[in-house]
């Protein structure tokens, strides 16, 4: 198939700190299967982070270069997607200032993620225009990409449906078409606890890093909690309510059933158990820590992909916006 024939995608997220392997399971790695299929877009979205983090910019810069180097560490392939950093697409930005005009307030008050944010990100101060227009801009993200596919996890459905609600009302008022109604495609729900069996979250620091060295996943996974009733080697265990089961479910599916039944027959002890699944995420992990290691040395390639991938996006979006300041009476 000839990249003109390909459907195109479009996916993003913040850059708000260091990849750990929830991200590549509810999102990388299911991008790196599907760049095969589709003309991809993948956005490292820098204004994102500013609505809610626009005090903490000093990071900013640094995280960037991070998220490229473990997008590229993990697979995504820049010959077959546009790697590229929001910001870099002023564009955006402008569709962005358009939709502003046209969308009505109570469209957004009303986004579920709203009020819950406000609430739960009380001490950041996010009573702010931009934020309010987080969704917007997202919108923004997607339309101008003329995205059919949008892979994202659950929590992110009411941002696409806006989205597709914001293309109709601009096509309904226009009289035109320009816009295609995008889909959600939502990651398969392979929700991974965190190492403490709470809700993983950068700010328990219960995760491992997409790129944790060898000694460090041991490290991590050894301080995994396990079922807090098994005292001895050989008491009976109960995995289901045990995080390090949890991992074997995902990550060691070939022995998931028989580290089952051993724990349950205590015939394995639990640091025999983590030494299993620390050797398996090692597998996972190491090539991907040695890719970045590479990256890490090679600033100016990253630097040339994420250029590569903004001169491609930008092709895109003044193709839409030609349209849309044609449309709205704009030169
Ligand atoms: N809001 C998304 C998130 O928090 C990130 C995002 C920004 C995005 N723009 C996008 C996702 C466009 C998909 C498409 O995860
Ligand atoms: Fe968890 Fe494995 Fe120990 Fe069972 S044997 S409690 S699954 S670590």
């Amino acid at each position: 198939m000839t990249t003109q024939a390909k459907k195109s995608l479009m996916s993003g997220m913040r850059p708000t700190g260091e990849l750990h392997l929830g991200n590549y399971l509810g999102a990388l790695d299911n991008w790196i299967q599907l760049q095969e299929e589709f003309n991809c877009y993948f956005s490292i979205v820098d204004w994102h982070a500013l609505t809610t983090a626009y005090k903490e910019v000093d990071q900013l810069e640094d995280r960037i270069f991070d998220m490229a180097c473990d997008w590229l560490a993990s697979g995504l392939d820049p010959n077959k997607c546009a790697i590229f950093r929001q910001s870099e697409i002023k564009e955006i930005a402008e569709l962005h200032l358009l939709f502003s005009m046209i969308i009505p307030l109570s469209w957004l008050e009303r986004v579920p993620t709203y009020k819950d944010q406000l609430q739960q990100l009380k001490e950041k101060e996010i009573n702010t225009y931009g934020f309010l227009g987080y969704p917007l801009l997202q919108s923004a993200d997607i339309l101008i990409c003329q995205a059919e596919v949008v892979p994202v996890g659950e929590d992110q459905v009411p941002h696409i449906e806006l989205t597709r609600e914001i293309g109709r009302r601009f096509n309904h008022l226009y009289n035109t078409e320009i816009f295609i109604d995008p889909l959600a495609r939502l990651t398969e729900n392979k929700v991974l606890p965190g190492l403490d069996n709470r809700k993983m979250s950068k700010s328990y620091k219960n995760y491992i890093p997409l790129s944790a060295s060898p000694d460090e996943v041991l490290t991590k996974v050894k301080s995994m909690v396990t079922d807090p009733e098994r005292i001895r080697k050989d008491d009976t265990g109960n995995p289901y309510i045990c995080s390090v089961y949890a991992y074997h479910k995902i990550f060691n599916t070939e022995n998931r059933a028989e580290v089952e039944v051993a724990c349950k027959a205590g015939s394995i002890g639990c640091m025999q158990c983590k030494r299993m699944l620390a050797d398996k995420l090692i597998e996972l992990i190491q090539p991907i820590h040695e890719r970045k290691q590479d990256l890490i040395q090679r600033p100016d390639y990253v630097r040339d992909v994420l250029a590569e991938g903004a001169k491609k996006t930008r092709i895109k979006a003044n193709e839409t916006m030609e349209k849309v300041r044609k449309i709205m009476g704009i030169r």
